[in-house]
């Protein structure tokens, strides 16, 4: 394995002895369920083949020192410099830096020992693309830091550690989906969670489907502020729907008719925002008997109405996307194509038939690079074990 060798021989070069540890989180691909998971819905994501993988060994110091490979930079942070999110030299962490720094912050809080480490890092989640990067690097460092210290957290802990982390010392509002993912991952399935209860279950992949990832190579950036915009949409659509149906906690509870009948109560773009929710959760209801009985084409339809949804309601594609879930759709045994993760960039997730998918593969990159002029990057993912420790 081409990474975990560069960060090997990376961390000999910079402290001096092989790592004693090495360990992996991978990256998420959601087949359905999107931008439901802060309205307690239910999602459908599957841990993938890509992850961040961390060299570490605890350090002999008061502070722990962290290479980032893909970066070509070095952060040093302890538990004094945290609260406010500086390095040792008093200068603010790196944008990168924030992610493991704010793990620590995470397990500080819950008085865990988070013992100094020596850590070199590498991902191949592309970063930006919807598949999780952030994730997968908060779920490798909780790895690495329960390695040290000692203590064994239940996988839905760690991953709610994770997500604290995110929202509050990163600053990104997200949902529980990516660190449920890549902490709870199980080969060649994919994950049914519900986000109000935190019950799941794996599902197998159906058997004659591959899952095929199409990166638009254009990236977007979650913390730009739209996504946390969406979320307070729907915050404010179950204020104002509260009056008619005081009943309701998220936009979970309330089912489509109802919200028929009182949408027009909600100004025109907050409509729009909270009728993806509603509809797509209600997609996602029924997921599970579908692909419990192997029905990829039903399954796939409800992917293709998810992206139109997640373009003209939820509005978080881009015209790249939409051309990569068009060539897509029109190709020979594509049962679903849509945007997978936030959106306003990054990646689409294919449902294809097992027989089909290179040749898929070959006639999506051809044509959206005709469409485009960009050079797409496309994968045949298959579902992988959530974060462990390899060594
Ligand atoms: C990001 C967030 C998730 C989820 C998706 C959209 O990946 O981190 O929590 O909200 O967007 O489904």
């Amino acid at each position: 394995m081409q990474l975990i060798d560069r960060i090997s021989t990376l961390y000999r070069e910079t402290f001096g002895h092989s790592p004693m540890h090495i360990a992996r989180a991978p990256g998420r691909v959601n087949l359905l369920g999107e931008h439901v998971d802060y309205n307690d819905g239910f999602v459908l994501p599957a841990a993938i083949d890509r992850a961040t993988y961390v060299a570490f060994s605890p350090a002999d110091a008061r502070h722990s020192t962290l290479v980032a490979v893909d970066f070509h930079q070095q952060t040093s942070f302890s538990p004094e410099t945290i609260p406010t999110r500086t390095q040792t030299d008093s200068s603010p962490l790196p944008e990168w830096g924030l992610y493991p720094a704010g793990v620590m912050w995470a397990l500080m809080g819950e008085k865990l020992v988070v013992p100094p480490m020596n850590a070199v890092f590498a991902s191949d989640v592309p970063r930006g693309s919807g598949l999780s990067s952030s994730a997968s690097v908060e779920m490798a460092f909780l790895t690495a830091w329960q390695t040290l210290g000692g203590w064994s957290l239940p996988p839905m802990q760690r991953a709610l550690l994770g997500q604290k982390a995110e929202n509050h010392y990163v600053g990104v509002n997200c949902g529980i989906m990516d660190q449920f993912a890549s902490s709870c991952g199980v080969e060649n399935k994919v994950l049914l969670l519900d986000c109000r209860s935190l019950e799941w279950k794996p599902i197998p992949l159906p058997k004659d489907g591959s899952i095929v990832i199409a990166d638009t190579t254009v990236r977007r950036k979650l913390t730009s502020g739209e996504y946390n915009k969406r979320r307070a949409a729907c915050e404010e659509a179950v204020r104002l729907l509260k009056q008619d149906l005081p009943h309701i906690d998220s936009l979970r509870d309330v089912g489509v008719k109802e919200f028929d009948r009182l949408a027009k109560k909600l100004p025109t773009d907050m409509e729009k925002r909270a009728r993806h929710v509603v509809e797509e959760i209600g997609r996602s209801r029924q997921a599970e008997a579908l692909l419990e009985a192997g029905d990829v084409r039903n399954f796939g339809r409800l992917m293709n109405e998810c992206h139109t949804s997640l373009r003209d309601l939820y509005e978080v594609s881009c015209p790249e996307l939409d051309v990569m879930v068009n060539v897509a759709q029109s190709l020979e045994g594509c049962f679903g194509a849509r945007l997978t993760g936030a959106g306003f960039g990054g990646c689409t997730v294919n449902l294809v038939a097992k027989g089909n998918s290179d040749g898929f593969a070959q006639a999506l990159s051809r044509g959206y690079e005709s469409e485009t002029g960009l050079h797409p990057e496309i994968y045949i993912t298959h579902a992988s074990n959530g974060a462990q420790l390899l060594k």
